[in-house]
């Protein structure tokens, strides 16, 4: 495991994590790797959506049901490797809710290619901006603002500081999120697999 050796850099990999939306290779690779992953198969051990289902509260269940299969999958693989790595039961929820914001656009596979390739050519704040408008370009701005817009959600049913600051911050520089770096991290590379 590489060495985060200052905000947002680890030694031999330059700026990695919700840092490298800002670098163009590194957010592309991210969006390839999101690619690849939406078009597996997504099937998960019961046990291991049991672990994580264990851990949140009956309103943070009802959020969960109402993602996609892919999107369930990446919260059950997130919620597992904070699980391995020892993390608190809510930085696991945490882990595993932090794009619940994605809901509220509702787009399917290509929607949120053209919205992540959008918002690295043009930055997040300006797309988001978009958000409101009608018809696609709405619809990708609401995408590019799902990191407050899960926040907000998150906060209104209840869920841990923890949980909320995640939401609003997995996409924000290191020293911008509201929570302890080295937890930072290990949720960041829960979401890199
Ligand atoms: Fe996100
Ligand atoms: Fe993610």
């Amino acid at each position: 495991m590489p060495t985060p050796t200052r905000v947002g850099v680890v030694a031999d990999q330059g700026p990695v994590g919700p840092w490298a939306e800002r670098a163009g290779l590194g957010g592309f690779r991210h969006l390839v790797r999101r690619l690849r992953w939406s078009l597996r198969s997504h099937e998960f051990a019961p046990e291991s959506e049991a672990a994580l289902l264990d851990r949140m509260s009956a309103t943070e269940i009802a959020l969960y049901r109402r993602l996609s299969v892919v999107d369930r999958h990446h919260a059950v693989h997130n919620a597992a490797h904070c699980l391995e790595a020892g993390l608190t039961d809510q930085l696991v929820v945490a882990a595993a809710l932090h794009d619940v914001g994605k809901l509220e656009a509702g787009l399917g596979t290509s929607g949120r290619v053209l919205a992540s390739l959008l918002t690295l050519a043009a930055g997040r704040e300006r797309v988001a901006s978009w958000r409101g408008r009608s018809g696609m370009l709405g619809r990708v701005g609401s995408y590019a603002s799902h990191p407050e817009l899960g926040a907000a959600m998150l906060a209104e049913i209840g869920s841990s500081p923890e949980v909320v600051a995640w939401a609003r911050g997995h996409h924000r520089p290191l020293d911008e999120v509201d929570l302890e770096p080295s937890v930072a991290i290990v949720l960041w590379q829960a979401d890199q697999d």
